[in-house]
């Protein structure tokens, strides 16, 4: 997908739904903050969101006392929504409208977090950009969270086709610099009730 429409794509979807219209929405991101948490960060870890959207991982964070935490979403409506929510919490927060793609990541991070964002990149291209952001984005001994759509999952969110994924095909998308840590699976109820299931794997990255 061009990256004028993957980005228009975000923007309306954004613009014309509330936060919890949204299949992906949840009140409380538990898999994600347990995962984090599990993976050792501490509140100075450098975290990144990487395809945040209005997610309230963020809120949840701030909560917990994590003070370096970066939300980046191709959708500048999406990252202004959850600015809104969060209302003056949201000066604590590092907000980078960019594509994960193309992002040129300014520092390296402890924590490089996506749910549902990874699954979108159908070609191999995007993903190889993709790898080489999360590369050197993240530091040696860092880690990787990722969610996507399990091989059971949905073939399509938002309206997109995905990729979908268990541990070892994911392993073997991202390459020998990342060890494989921890995986399992997570279903997700949309706010209208259906499931999706989902695999999150946590990633070492090697030093
Ligand atoms: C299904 S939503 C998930 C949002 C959030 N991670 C959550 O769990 O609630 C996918 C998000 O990824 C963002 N996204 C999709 N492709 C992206 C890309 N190439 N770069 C950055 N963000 C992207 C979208 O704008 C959207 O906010």
């Amino acid at each position: 997908m061009e990256d004028a429409s993957r980005q228009a794509h975000w923007e309306n979807v954004y613009t014309t739904k509330r936060e919890t219209e949204v299949s992906w929405f949840q009140q409380s991101p538990a898999p994600s903050l347990e995962l984090i948490v599990q993976a050792g960060a501490v509140s100075n870890s450098a975290i990144i969101d990487i395809g945040g959207g209005a997610s309230r991982l963020v809120d949840h964070l701030i909560e917990q006392g994590f003070e370096d935490v970066s939300v980046l979403d191709l959708s500048g409506a999406a990252l202004k929504a959850a600015k809104a929510r969060l209302a003056a919490r949201a000066e604590r927060v590092h907000w980078i409208v960019a594509d994960a793609t193309t992002f040129e990541p300014a520092k390296s991070y402890d924590i490089w977090h996506d749910r549902a964002a990874f699954h979108f990149l159908t070609d191999e291209k995007d993903r190889t950009a993709y790898i080489e952001r999360l590369t050197r984005g993240l530091k040696a001994g860092g880690h990787a969270i990722i969610a996507t759509f399990a091989l059971d999952g949905p073939e399509k969110c938002s309206g997109l086709p995905v990729a979908r994924y268990d541990a070892a095909s994911l392993a073997l998308t991202l390459g020998p610099g990342f060890h494989l840590d921890h995986t399992q699976r997570h279903e997700h109820a949309t706010p209208w009730g259906s499931h999706q299931v989902f695999q999150f794997t946590v990633f070492r990255r090697e030093g």
